[in-house]
């Protein structure tokens, strides 16, 4: 389904570059550095190591309005079983950062636009630079890992695509590599609530002062208690 890549030496954000410029179905953005990575939230992503992963996919979802959560998930899944492959062991943090050794190894972000889902990945291959203050921040290289990138966005891209078309299991698929079920959470840092499970819509149902409420990946941030998972 995934036009050929375009593949761009240096722009601001490869979200924000298939947006303005290819918001086709299939479309793909790949940059060697960005210059504004963007993270959810609002929070900026790391964007100047060359060798990384910084890499948006456009597609339309296939999905009711109410589920399209699911295919944040759903790629979050797919970074997994890719970096799985490549021998990383990892888990997933609700909604989809990819944790490797108790750290986050990718960030994905997820926009509808005009009815289209623009999803941008990023994955630390190299190093991080010293004194970058990310000291919840892994890579594939500080794990021991040195991975060719295009070996990883082709199997990536493949696992995506299956990813997004297969959503009918994905909760059950997701939860069991999910690692903040069962943990007690900080909501937007000051709630204190345990994880219970994923709701058939994507949400985090989460067990608040006795009550069940579940949570929207858009509206809040999730932390552990003792840490970042
Ligand atoms: C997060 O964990 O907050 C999500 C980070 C998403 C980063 C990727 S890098 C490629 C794409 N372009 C961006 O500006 N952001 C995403």
């Amino acid at each position: 389904m995934w036009l050929d890549p375009v593949i761009k030496e240096i722009i601001p954000s490869t979200n924000s570059y298939l947006k303005e410029n290819c918001l086709f179905h299939g479309s793909v953005v790949i940059a060697k550095r960005q210059t504004h990575g963007r993270g959810r939230r609002g929070n900026s992503w790391l964007s100047d190591v060359e060798g990384n992963i910084y890499m948006s996919v456009a597609y339309v979802p296939n999905l009711p309005c109410e589920k399209i959560p699911l295919l944040s998930l759903a790629v979050g899944l797919a970074v997994h079983s890719t970096l799985e492959g490549f021998g990383i062991e990892c888990g997933l943090k609700w909604p989809n950062d990819v944790i490797a050794n108790g750290k986050k190894i990718c960030g994905i972000m997820s926009e509808l636009v005009d009815g289209i889902c623009v999803t941008g990945i990023g994955i630390n291959l190299k190093k991080l630079p010293e004194n970058c203050g990310l000291s919840y921040a892994t890579s594939a290289e500080e794990l021991g890992f040195s991975l060719n990138k295009n070996d990883v966005i082709e199997k990536l891209l493949q696992n995506i695509e299956y990813e997004i078309t297969h959503t009918d299991d994905i909760i059950e698929r997701y939860s069991r590599h999910c690692l903040t079920l069962g943990k007690e959470v900080l909501i937007n840092n000051t709630d204190k609530a345990t994880a219970l499970e994923i709701s058939k819509n994507g949400s985090l149902v989460v067990d608040l002062n006795g009550e069940r409420i579940a949570v929207n990946c858009g509206d809040v941030s999730i932390r552990g208690t003792y840490g970042y998972i």
